[in-house]
């Protein structure tokens, strides 16, 4: 069905398009691709039992609003936000170009969003009673605030006791100056949100795909160190090196979807090299298909993300993914995803 009507979503542009289908998820459209997960695809991540590892990347439900909708399609969760502590606009538009002939995007969003209080009663009065499947938060400063730092503490201490996981966003290319926590401010950084946890509610720290091997070790290492619970590879990307085809690709922003792939898995295989058991890995970006994820997590990753692949390909991509990978379990004589993790040696070009 998403093939029939993809051609005429695509008529509108795409912050249209996307608010479309955020009309059409809110009011039911998922009820026609509702799908169960399979129990062999079932991943303890962070101490936290996921279905599936396979989720909804941040970005797409930025305000909360519709995660349990996504939980029908069969994901085994959901990461919302990006939010701040106060609402913002973000930048002008238009802000989110399509690159078709590459299945890619390129997004200078600006962490769009109704700010904190909006967020936390969209949880509270969406969270359905009882769901075996999980919920993310991810969190970021607003634009003009004076102490970044206290932004993510403000977010950590309002999130905590509601969500499954919490993410801190230091990677999106939108906010000024927001990529130079993955320099040496990481180490204050971590130190205030290990200081400032209210629980022990599994952390995470997403980085980009843009950044120096050396200083993912340097993250790692922090991480560790700090206490934290998982680095997810990767936010979308500044670089347009890939070959790109359409005619967007001048514009500003982060790249996502299939041509990030090799570079965004690159680094998820270099960051796996380091952490090995000491910390798990969330990899995302440019997966389209099960064997996509299959083979990110065999270089590393212990849990899965799509965003861009959704737009091109629509709901059914998530049942799609989850059965491939119960196929390729069973080709390979695996029992449980966690068996294989890093376990893939692959060559990169
Ligand atoms: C339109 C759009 C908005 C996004 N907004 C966010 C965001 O608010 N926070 C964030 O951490 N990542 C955001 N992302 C990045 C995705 O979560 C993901 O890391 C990236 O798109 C790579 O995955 P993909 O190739 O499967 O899309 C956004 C991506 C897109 C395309």
């Amino acid at each position: 069905m998403y093939n029939l009507i993809r051609p005429l979503i695509f008529q509108f542009n795409p912050e249209q398009a996307h608010n479309i289908g955020v009309f059409l998820i809110k009011n039911g459209f998922f009820n026609f691709y509702r799908s169960e997960i399979d129990k062999k695809l079932a991943v303890k991540v962070a101490d936290i039992n996921f279905p599936s590892p396979l989720g909804l990347a941040a970005g797409f439900d930025k305000n909360a609003e519709m995660f349990h909708e996504f939980y029908k399609i069969a994901f085994g969760f959901v990461e919302t936000g990006t939010v701040t502590p106060r609402p913002q606009d973000g930048n002008p538009k238009p802000r989110i170009f399509r690159l078709q002939e590459d299945m890619a995007l390129i997004n200078k969003l600006g962490f769009n969003n109704v700010g904190l209080d909006s967020f936390v009663s969209n949880i509270i009065s969406n969270k359905p009673n009882e769901s075996s499947q999980k919920i993310g938060a991810n969190l970021g400063p607003n634009k003009d605030s004076e102490n970044r730092i206290e932004d993510y503490i403000e977010g950590l201490k309002r999130v905590s006791s509601i969500v499954d996981y919490i993410t801190i966003n230091i990677s999106s290319p939108n906010t000024p100056d927001l990529r130079d926590f993955e320099n040496s401010n990481i180490t204050e950084l971590l130190g205030e949100i290990s200081k400032n946890r209210l629980n022990s509610i599994p952390i995470f720290i997403k980085i980009s795909p843009d950044i120096e091997d050396k200083r993912i070790g340097f993250i790692i290492e922090s991480c560790v160190k700090h206490g934290l619970d998982g680095l997810i590879i990767s936010n979308t990307s500044k670089e347009r090196s890939f070959g790109l085809k359409s005619k967007n690709i001048d514009k500003d922003g982060g790249l996502s979807g299939n041509p990030i792939l090799n570079k965004s898995n690159q680094k998820l295989s270099y960051a796996y090299g380091i952490a090995k058991d000491s910390l798990p890995l969330i990899g995302v970006g440019g997966i389209s298909s099960g064997a996509d994820a299959y083979k990110k997590i065999k270089l590393g990753a212990s849990l899965v993300q799509i965003y861009t692949s959704l737009v091109y390909q629509g709901p059914s991509l998530v049942r799609k993914i989850n059965d491939d990978l119960v196929d390729l379990m069973r080709i390979d004589g695996v029992k449980s995803l966690s068996e294989i993790v890093g376990t893939g040696k692959v060559s990169f070009k």
